[in-house]
């Protein structure tokens, strides 16, 4: 009997949180980790959904992408996609916090307020892992140290599946760069360690690794 088609979701990128039409906080993500992901997934077959924040990378081949740009913006589309994924991967960086400020026209200089005040945004894979339902759930932690033991913490904080944690902070890893350092964590305690590589190679392994782990082969 012919297997149902794996549905996989990753999201991707930073969000950008404006306070007015020409001014916002973000963070220095490119996407490429959560694209290359995205990528390896069609390629192994699997109908993929990418919600991408700001960046200047191309729609990956064969990936639906949605383009966003606040930390709202990838809740909802989010939210819409999740219910119909089998798994979601969420590679994103999304701004923890946005300006409370908002304002449709361009701030004079001189009235700018120095000091801004700052609201919580949504925490879109607590949210997500509260609708779950038989999808399986992997954040990423971006951590400059105790790498294990704060992604640890996040994977029990937000009840996933397992969680990648990310060394980040350095000039070969993390944001921006071509390549990467990643740790596997399943919520067994299991723990893969990847061996250093280009983003595209590890994201590559990642999906190689999860699909078997996770009994979703053809
Ligand atoms: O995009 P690149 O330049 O290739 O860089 C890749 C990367 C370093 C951004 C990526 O590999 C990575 O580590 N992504 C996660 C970054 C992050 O925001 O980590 P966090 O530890 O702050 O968040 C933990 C998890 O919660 C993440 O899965 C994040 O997507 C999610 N989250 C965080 C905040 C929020 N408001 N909602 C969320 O869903």
């Amino acid at each position: 009997m012919a297997q149902k088609t794996v549905r996989c979701l990753v999201t991707a990128g930073p969000t950008q949180e404006y306070f007015d039409p020409v001014r916002f906080i973000s963070n220095p993500s490119s996407g490429k980790m959560g694209w290359h992901i995205a990528k390896a997934a069609r390629e192994i077959g699997w109908e993929t959904t990418l919600i991408l924040g700001p960046s200047a990378l191309s729609d990956p081949d064969g990936v639906k992408t949605v383009r966003v740009v606040s930390a709202q913006d990838m809740l909802e589309e989010s939210e819409k996609a999740f219910e119909k994924c089998d798994i979601l991967i969420m590679a994103a960086a999304v701004c923890d916090v946005r300006p409370k400020l908002k304002v449709g026209h361009k701030v004079k200089k001189g009235e700018i307020p120095l000091t801004v005040e700052l609201e919580r945004t949504p925490d879109i894979l607590l949210t997500l892992s509260k609708k779950k339902k038989e999808q399986i759930l992997i954040g990423f932690a971006a951590e400059t140290r105790n790498l294990v033991e704060y992604a640890k913490e996040k994977l029990e904080q937000k009840n996933l599946d397992a969680i990648v944690a990310n060394i980040v902070g350095g000039k070969s890893s993390g944001f921006g760069s071509d390549s990467n350092e990643i740790v596997l964590i399943m919520r067994s305690g299991e723990i893969i360690d990847f061996n250093p590589a280009e983003k595209k190679t590890l994201a590559s392994h990642l999906i190689k690794f999860v699909s078997t782990k996770f009994g979703l082969e053809k």
